[in-house]
């Protein structure tokens, strides 16, 4: 990497964070597409976690399954479609199935214009299988690598009697991952969920953020560690700095926006690199990605644009 200065928090580079693994070339949340960042040499694995019936976290973006499995082909699981509060119109909810039955499905591309030619080959795995993966290609490869574990949806999950909380840190823990100084961020949209765990871990935590939060900077920062907001809140429609990484970083939190992704540009770049480089130079501390060899080839080729 060139000699550079990086405007974050702590002068280093900003982390690389493979969102759902290497998402834009493999079917998200499985263990080709975490494996396959690993190789391209992401920093963090982010898994998005949900929780089965007998209480297993598993990888995947939603509670609901029609949308990245091929439950919808499984006759014997057609009478468990059903209307849920938290979701509009019918479908198959990972609370309903146990683990048994999750890894009797198969990983789908969920997003238009993406590969289809690796749906239904990959099973769904467990927090536990990618801790796995995670600590063998660390000590294969001589190269820590980092985990980004997010709680989806803590509350409806509690609706249903399961909470992440307790088994995801006990499997953290004995993968090594166990406080501020280990490569693991633990992120969730929920902030009763952010000061729970902050009670009970010293784990970096992570404040995920659609809108500029209601909650001062100075507040936050009593809970988390990190804010993870829409991109657009740090540069808007024209590409302009917003404030939001100075206002953030004066109170001692880093930001890590999302997502970054070479088939969905913001139109306001001409190329993925500018895009991602324009947010380096406004000083991120990392950027979740589902093409994570792009940010690294970004940030390898980064110049201070200050
Ligand atoms: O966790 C960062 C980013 O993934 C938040 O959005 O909905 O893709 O999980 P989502
Ligand atoms: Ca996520």
């Amino acid at each position: 990497m060139p000699q550079t200065t990086f405007p974050t928090l702590s002068g280093e580079p900003p982390i690389v964070i493979a969102h759902r693994g290497a998402s834009g070339v493999l079917p998200e949340h499985t263990i080709a597409a975490y494996a396959r960042a690993i190789e391209m040499g992401a920093d963090y694995i982010e898994p998005d976690l949900v929780i089965t019936k007998d209480g297993h976290l598993v990888a995947r973006h939603d509670r609901h399954l029609s949308k990245t499995t091929n439950v919808s082909t499984h006759p014997e699981f057609a009478d468990r479609k059903r209307s849920d509060a938290n979701h509009d119109g019918e479908d198959w909810f990972v609370e309903d199935f146990t683990l048994a039955e999750i890894k009797t499905l198969r990983a789908m591309q969920p997003r238009p214009g993406r590969s289809t030619e690796f749906d239904g080959l990959y099973e769904i795995p467990t927090f536990v299988e990618i801790l796995e993966l995670v600590v063998t290609r660390s000590k294969e490869t001589g190269r820590r690598v980092g985990i980004y574990p997010e709680t989806k949806q803590p509350s409806a999950f509690a609706a249903a009697g399961l909470r992440h909380d307790e088994v995801m840190l006990t499997a953290l823990s004995e993968a090594g991952f166990n406080g501020e100084n280990d490569p693991v961020f633990i992120q969730s949209f929920e902030l009763f969920n952010l000061k729970r765990l902050n009670d009970v871990t010293d784990i970096r935590l992570v404040y995920l953020t659609e809108r500029i939060p209601k909650m001062p900077s100075f507040e936050l920062a009593k809970i988390v560690d990190g804010i993870g907001p829409y991109k657009k809140l740090l540069l808007d429609d024209d590409g302009q700095d917003t404030g939001f990484v100075k206002a953030v970083h004066d109170v001692g939190l880093a930001v890590h926006p999302w997502t970054f992704r070479d088939d969905a540009l913001d139109p306001a770049f001409p190329d993925i690199d500018t895009e991602i480089k324009a947010y380096y130079a406004l000083g991120v501390d990392g950027v979740f990605s589902d093409f994570p060899d792009t940010a690294l080839r970004a940030r390898d080729s980064f110049k201070d644009l200050k």
